[in-house]
């Protein structure tokens, strides 16, 4: 059984001019012990999708569809049950872990009192664990750690603290929001790699959200590409690079940065990103797509399922040679893509 399934999740937020439509309808599923990277433009509504999952949404929004947490509904859970899943199935991590950590708190107690609350542990025994924790996320000097205040260690220290205490009640599933993104390139692929090892010794489950498509393929066992509220693409990082099928992914790969001028932020792909709640009918991204003919304004494409990759394209099959093929950015040209490094 999965351990997560989103089915046709919808999320809707009222506002001053009617109800604004963020998420359109996204459906994803994780095995166990599998890594789903989820990899789009800010706004694309990557965040959001996550915090469906925990019930995190902001107040006043109407969520629609099914999010199966071992087959069973989070979305229609009471109060204790959401609270237990929250504690023990589930945990989050974010992109500025100095939100999660009370800054007059101590790392120790942060850590032994959340050891204490999740397993009932004796404070010795949560102080032993703790210590342990930190030492396998690679943290050498762990009395100092222990001993520190929120902003007496670098951000790299802290997102290990987190993660430390993520991992601590060995979830199934890490719902992971851009962990790395305020790190340097070397702390960034050593946290990578604790929450990879944790993801093999404990098969645990992550959704990975980035901007950084290179990053999720190095992660990730599959990716999915979202855009304006939707996936738009659904395949292995293999897949996807030799021969994406959604012109966004080829516009994505066009533009990444290379290896030498690593990219703080996506690359800038032609066009204006379009929020969910803008789109009117017709494939959300035609309006920026080279390949657009006028029915694509017209007709909304549906994500089609085949041969284990999912692509919502309508014009998908006949693109596919072209779309694999050409490092070009618009057809037939030379690459228009700009890069942002
Ligand atoms: N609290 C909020 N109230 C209203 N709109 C929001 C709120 N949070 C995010 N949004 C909007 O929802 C959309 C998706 O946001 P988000 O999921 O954070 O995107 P991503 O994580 O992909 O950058 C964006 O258009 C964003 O402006
Ligand atoms: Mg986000």
């Amino acid at each position: 059984m999965n351990v997560l399934e989103l089915d046709d999740v919808r999320l809707d937020l009222p506002s001053r001019r009617g109800d604004r439509s963020l998420l359109r309808g996204v459906s994803l599923s994780l095995a166990p012990g599998e890594a789903l990277g989820l990899v789009g433009e800010s706004g694309s509504g990557k965040s959001m999708t996550l915090r469906t999952v925990l019930r995190t949404e902001p107040a006043g929004a109407r969520v629609t569809g099914r999010v199966l947490l071992d087959g069973e509904d989070v979305r229609t859970l009471g109060a204790a049950a959401l609270r237990r899943v929250r504690a023990e199935a589930v945990t989050m991590i974010s992109q500025n872990p100095r939100a999660a950590l009370n800054p007059v708190l101590r790392v120790s107690r942060y850590l032994v009192e959340g050891l204490r609350d999740a397993r009932g542990e004796s404070a010795e025994e949560a102080t032993r664990r703790a210590r342990d924790l930190l030492a396998r996320v690679g943290i050498t000097d762990v009395d100092r750690c222990m001993a520190s205040y929120p902003h007496q260690l670098s951000g790299g220290m802290l997102q290990r603290v987190v993660i430390a205490a993520a991992v601590a009640s060995t979830p199934r599933l890490l719902l992971a929001d851009e962990p790395t993104t305020a790190l340097d390139v070397t702390t960034q692929s050593e946290v990578m790699a604790i929450l990879d090892r944790q993801r093999r010794e404990h098969g645990m489950a992550m959704l990975f959200v980035t901007h950084d498509l290179e990053l999720a393929s190095a992660v990730c066992d599959r990716i999915a590409v979202m855009y304006a509220g939707e996936i738009v693409e659904i395949a292995t990082p293999e897949q996807l690079h030799a021969a994406p099928r959604h012109p966004y992914t080829r516009l994505l790969l066009d533009s990444r940065p290379s290896i030498t001028a690593r990219a703080v932020e996506l690359p800038v792909i032609p066009g204006r990103p379009v929020a969910a709640y803008e789109v009117e009918g017709g494939c959300a991204f035609a309006a920026r797509c080279p390949w657009a003919e006028p029915r694509c304004e017209r007709d909304e494409p549906a994500l089609v399922h085949d041969a284990g990759r999912a692509t919502r394209c309508l014009r998908a099959g006949e693109l596919a040679a072209e779309l694999a093929g050409a490092p070009a950015g618009t057809p037939g040209g030379e690459g228009e893509t700009e890069v942002r490094a």
